[in-house]
This record gives structure tokens, C-alpha cells and sequence, in this order.
């Protein structure tokens, strides 16, 4: 097979560029080439001096604190050529609970997700389904949303790439960047990843042209493209990863990154002649925008308001720069090369970080559609409940690496933390309060935790908890917040509060302490668990006797310790958690099988979901 080859016409090698000036992320560029394809000047819909407007915009905003500045937090936007499995889930449970975390900090925060609608990939799907192309796309997004909506996650914007408002921020970005001289036209021929969506290096192949991540041959391609100028921003991509190293996360995802720039970066075609199913390029209906130059710009469109006339400008004001793109490492080159790449020439701030995960494999490989060995995620939750499934990922998966995946292993861990370690120790602690304080804490809490270590352990593994989630350390803050209830159940332990109300007077009197003392426990970790396990923290809080509205209203500095006062009365107790229970039987003709098995359980409410 022919090496993917490129066929540059003489004015746009890269070697051209190497001596120009790196754009800077707010001044639109100015710098012009020759023989370079360009729409007329009455094309433009905008003014240099409006794209300078938007640049700025919300830099001004921020100097002046007219607006508070927003955390922006993003999943990728989600192939539709099948419904999501549980590689799709994990980004967005992650992005999930770092958007509460910072919720809890009082930020306004804006969580944008969504689905990723144009190109081959999805065309074939749907031509597979008999099926046109937006009917399948409405129903695979809408298969997005109820997962979304079981699984709890409370995004503030869906963003669908086949809307008219995205439609028309591409074709503004467009043009933008046509104007800018980084758009021209030429010939393409290479081998092409459909399920990638992308062109490859033939040395990145396996054998037969096999791609590595889908383990399926490429298809060798020759196609007249658009391509965008991507080797005028070698320099300023150097320039901004040594200035900012912080902005790929995990910092060893950074060499790679900076690997890709040093080896060369190559223009790349962002037309496709022989795909319908996409945005038309501005004054050339026969060919459609790449999937990719489209779908980046829905972290864009997304922002706009309800109703909003859809422009770069009000897109940016509404929230632009981002604070986090959450993705998994297979996408990293689009959003750490590509994505500033395109914004750089569109005159826009880049994002502040790009945080790329590991994958969920099984049996050592990527789980995902196009090699079939999913996770069905719709299973795993109506089995085990929402809960469950987003503290197993979060607390198993060291947040940047691979994890894999086992039904033993998940069952193992969600009993031993989420059922015994919490939910038991609130169960037992309210049953004692029950049976001897009629349910109502005797003292404060901070009177009942003088002279206790107890107190500073807790406030240590807090102040731990609050650091790990915010380095994304998601395993780490989950394990700190376990550990309070661990430290918790060694106090009951040690105390025996149970042994003590049986002694009476100065012995009860401290049993009651005790057990005043673990619940504070209890309704901190309801607290800093939230992010990760939202309705078995609001069960807890309730338990606690708090109503649901002091739970929406929740601010991290509450986990100080002292919100318990003497004089509050709890709920009756009532299992927070249910235990999964497996089964053993002989099932499916005298084969050995095993059933798992989870008490049902009132259905948790979904809390603001609010669709864009
Ligand atoms: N549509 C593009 C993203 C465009 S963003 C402007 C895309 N979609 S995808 O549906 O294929 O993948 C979406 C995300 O799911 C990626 O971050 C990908 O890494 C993640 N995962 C898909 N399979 C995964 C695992 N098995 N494990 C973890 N995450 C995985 O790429």
C-alpha cells in the first residue's frame, strides 16, 4: 500500500511558515499568503473589529467582575453511530461530579455535553438501520439524554452538532478563519479511519492498515479538500505548552502532545467531497465541513443562550474560555493540537486545560462500539443504581490511567464502602439514638468533639478531600472521604457507645456524645461525597433530618466541623444503601450461575437537568 501521502502545493509547505510570528490567543492574525483560496470581502459577516471585541470580551468582563466568571467544564461531544456504553458514561460521570465539586465552591458553573451528529461514520450507521440519517440521530441522542438523566448527571447544556445554531457558528468560525488565510484548497490522498474519522500516518498502523484502536483496515482515500493551515501554529503551540505546561493534564499526556508538535505538524483536510451528511463548506455546497472542525465547535454553541441570535461573539460572552475539557487520551491530538490550533486562528482564547483519561478496556482492550465488548451502562444502573456505577468508576479508575472492568470486583467494592463502611454506620448510629435519645442529639457537635482527635482526623481527611478533587485526583478524594467513615466505625468500635447506655449515668452521657460525633462524621461525608454519589448523599442528608432544599443549597465550607447542634432530630432509621447480594444457583440447565441481586430501592430523583 502507497504511504499516506500529502500533495502540497508549493506556497503552503510548512517550511514557509517556520519564520512567522506565533498569533497571539486575543489579536486576530493579519498575516496574509499567496495563493491561498479566499471568499469575497462581502462574504464576511463580521468586522476585524468586532472579532477583536470578542476576543477581549471577556477578559473585560472579568477586569471589571461585571459577570463572575463561569467554570466551564466539557465532555466530548458523543459519536451517535450506536447508543453510549460505559468508555462514553465514565467521561461524563467524571465531568459530573467535578461540576458539583465546584458547585459546592460556589462557582457558577456550566456544564456543557452533547452529541456529535455529522459524517460518514454516522450515515452508514443509520443507512444500517434503514433509518435516515437525522431520525437516527434523535433517537440515539435521546438514548444520551436517559442515560444521562439515570445516571444523575446534572449538565446545564446539550449541545446537538445537527442544530441550526451550531450550523451557523461553524459557518461563521468558517469564515473566520478563511479570512485569516489558514483555509485553502488541494488535493488529498492517504488512508482513512471511519471510525476514527481521520486520516493516518501509515507508520501509526498496525498490519493490513489496520487501525490501533479499532483493530479495522483503513481505506485508502484520494480526495480535491480544503485543508487548514495547521503548520503556521507550530511555533505558537510550542510557545504556549512551555508557557503553560498545565494546560495538557495529566502532566505526562504533555510530552506526548509536545512530541506530535515537535515531529512536524502537518496541514489537514476539513472538507469532505464524498460526505453529505454534514454543514456545507461556505460557497462550495459540494463538499460538507470535517466531522471534527464541526464538532469541536459545539463547545462553542453550546453557550449560546435560549433564543439567542447564534454569533462567535455571544457564544464567547456567554462563557468562553472553557475551564476543563474532560476527554479520553484517544482524542487528545484534536483537542491539545488541533482545537488551539483553529482557535488561535480564529482570534479566540484558548481553553484553559485539557485533561485527557484513560479508557475502560476489557480483557486489556479499549472497551467501545466499533469493537463490541461494551459495557452496557443502561444494565449496570437499573441493576445496581446510579450510585453504585459512578463511585465504582470514579474510585476504581485512577483518574488519567486504563481500568478494567470486573462484576466481582464491583460488587466487592460498592458492598465493602458504599453499604457497610457509610450506610452501616449511619444505620447502626441512628439506631442507637433511636433506642436511647429518642432520636435527638443531646449536645452540639463541637461541644461533643472536645478534647477527640477524632475531629482533626476528619478535618484532615476534608482538607485532603477538597485538594484531590480539585487536582481531578477522583480516586484520591473518594478514598479520603472513605476514610472518615472508616475512622468513624474504629471510633464506634473503640467507644462502644452500645455498652456504655447500658452503664448509665456519666457513661450514657457519653455514648451520646459519641454518637453525636458520628454523625457530624456522617453529614460531612454526605457532604464531600456529593460529587460522586449525589442521591445516596441527599438519602443520608435526609437521614440526618435535613430537607432537600438545604441539600441544593450545600457550599463546601460546611464541612467545617460543628453543623450539628444539640437539640436536632433525626429521621427514622432506614438503609441508605442496600447491599448487592450474589446468589449462588444452578441455573441454565444444571450449570453453575450466579444471580445478582440488589433490594429495590426508592428510584433516587434526577436534580437540575437542564436542557440547552
Ligand atoms: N465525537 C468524538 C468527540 C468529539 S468532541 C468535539 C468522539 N466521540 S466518541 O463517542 O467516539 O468518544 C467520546 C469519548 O468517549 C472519548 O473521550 C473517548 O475517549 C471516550 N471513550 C470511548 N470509549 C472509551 C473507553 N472504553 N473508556 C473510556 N473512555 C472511552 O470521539
Amino acid at each position: 500500500m502507497a504511504a499516506a501521502m500529502m500533495n502540497l502545493s508549493s506556497s503552503i509547505q510548512s517550511g514557509l511558515f517556520s519564520s512567522l510570528k506565533p498569533s497571539s490567543f486575543f489579536n486576530f492574525k493579519t498575516t496574509h499568503f499567496k495563493n491561498r483560496f479566499c471568499l469575497p470581502q462581502s462574504h464576511f459577516i463580521f468586522s476585524k473589529r468586532s472579532m477583536l471585541c470578542t476576543c477581549s470580551s471577556n477578559n473585560s468582563n472579568f477586569q471589571t467582575g461585571e459577570k463572575a466568571e463561569p467554570y466551564v467544564v466539557t465532555t466530548p461531544l458523543y459519536y451517535v453511530n450506536a447508543p453510549p456504553h460505559m468508555g462514553s458514561a465514565y467521561t461524563t460521570i467524571a465531568a459530573d461530579a467535578i461540576a458539583r465539586f465546584q458547585r459546592l465552591l460556589g462557582k457558577r458553573v456550566i456544564f456543557v455535553t452533547g452529541t456529535d451528529e455529522h459524517g460518514e461514520k454516522i450515515a452508514t450507521a443509520a443507512a444500517a438501520q434503514g433509518s435516515s440519517p437525522s431520525e437516527h440521530c434523535d433517537v440515539i441522542s435521546q438514548a444520551y439524554k436517559m442515560l444521562w438523566k439515570d445516571l444523575n448527571i446534572a449538565y446545564d447544556k446539550f449541545i446537538r452538532t445537527t442544530e441550526p445554531k451550531h450550523e451557523a457558528i461553524v459557518k461563521e468560525f468558517y469564515s473566520r478563519v478563511l479570512a485569516n488565510d489558514d483555509i485553502y484548497q488541494d488535493d488529498y490522498e492517504g488512508l482513512y479511519c471511519v471510525n476514527c474519522e481521520e486520516y493516518k500516518d501509515e507508520k501509526e498502523l498496525l498490519e493490513n492498515n489496520c487501525c490501533p484502536t479499532h483493530l479495522k483496515p483503513c481505506v485508502p482515500r484520494r480526495e480535491d479538500n480544503y485543508f487548514f493551515a495547521l503548520s503556521k501554529y507550530q511555533k505558537s503551540l510550542e510557545e504556549t505548552l512551555a508557557k503553560n505546561p498545565d494546560f495538557v493534564q495529566p502532566s505526562y499526556r504533555l510530552n506526548e502532545v509536545q512530541s506530535w508538535i515537535k515531529s512536524g505538524l502537518r496541514d489537514f483536510s476539513i472538507s469532505r467531497a464524498s460526505v453529505d451528511w454534514g454543514i456545507p463548506v461556505p460557497n462550495d455546497n459540494k463538499q460538507t465541513i470535517y466531522v471534527w472542525f464541526d464538532a469541536l465547535l459545539g463547545y462553542l454553541s453550546a453557550l449560546l443562550e435560549e433564543n439567542e441570535q447564534p454569533s462567535l461573539q455571544s457564544a464567547v460572552s456567554s462563557g468562553w474560555p472553557v475551564s476543563l475539557h474532560l476527554i479520553g487520551k484517544d482524542i487528545l491530538r484534536f483537542h491539545a493540537v488541533y482545537w488551539p490550533a483553529m482557535l488561535m486562528s480564529a482570534g479566540l482564547t484558548l481553553p484553559k486545560m485539557v485533561f485527557g483519561h484513560g479508557f475502560l478496556t476489557k480483557d486489556g482492550m479499549k472497551m467501545g462500539k466499533s469493537l463490541g465488548n461494551t459495557i452496557e451502562p443502561n444494565e449496570l444502573v437499573h441493576k445496581f443504581g446510579p450510585d453504585a456505577v459512578r463511585y465504582f468508576f470514579l474510585r476504581e479508575v485512577e483518574f488519567g490511567k486504563d481500568g478494567d472492568y470486573s462484576e466481582e470486583r464491583f460488587i466487592n467494592i460498592v458492598n465493602a464502602h458504599l453499604a457497610n463502611t457509610i450506610g452501616n454506620l449511619l444505620n447502626r448510629t441512628l439506631g442507637l439514638l433511636k433506642k436511647n435519645c429518642q432520636s435527638t442529639l443531646v449536645v452540639d457537635s463541637t461541644i461533643a468533639a472536645e478534647e477527640q482527635d477524632f475531629k482533626d482526623t476528619v478535618e484532615k481527611l476534608v482538607e485532603q478531600a477538597h485538594i484531590h478533587y480539585k487536582n481531578l485526583s477522583l480516586s484520591s478524594a473518594c478514598e479520603a472521604v472513605l476514610e472518615i467513615g472508616n475512622a468513624g466505625n474504629l471510633y464506634m468500635d473503640k467507644h462502644q457507645p452500645w455498652s456504655l447506655f447500658k452503664q448509665g449515668g456519666a457513661a450514657s452521657e457519653a455514648a451520646a456524645k459519641d454518637l453525636v460525633i458520628i454523625l457530624e462524621a456522617m453529614r460531612i461525608i454526605a457532604i464531600a461525597l456529593s460529587p460522586v454519589t449525589p442521591s445516596l448523599c441527599r438519602r443520608i442528608y435526609a437521614q440526618l433530618g435535613y430537607s432537600d432544599d438545604q441539600f441544593n443549597n450545600l457550599n463546601w465550607s460546611e464541612t467545617k466541623w460543628g453543623g450539628l447542634k444539640g437539640g436536632q432530630v433525626m429521621a427514622q432509621p432506614k438503609p441508605v444503601f442496600t447491599r448487592i447480594e450474589q446468589i449462588k444457583g444452578t441455573e441454565n440447565g444444571g450449570e453453575a450461575a450466579e444471580k445478582v441481586v440488589k433490594k429495590k430501592e426508592k428510584k433516587p430523583q434526577v436534580q437540575g437537568v437542564v436542557e440547552a
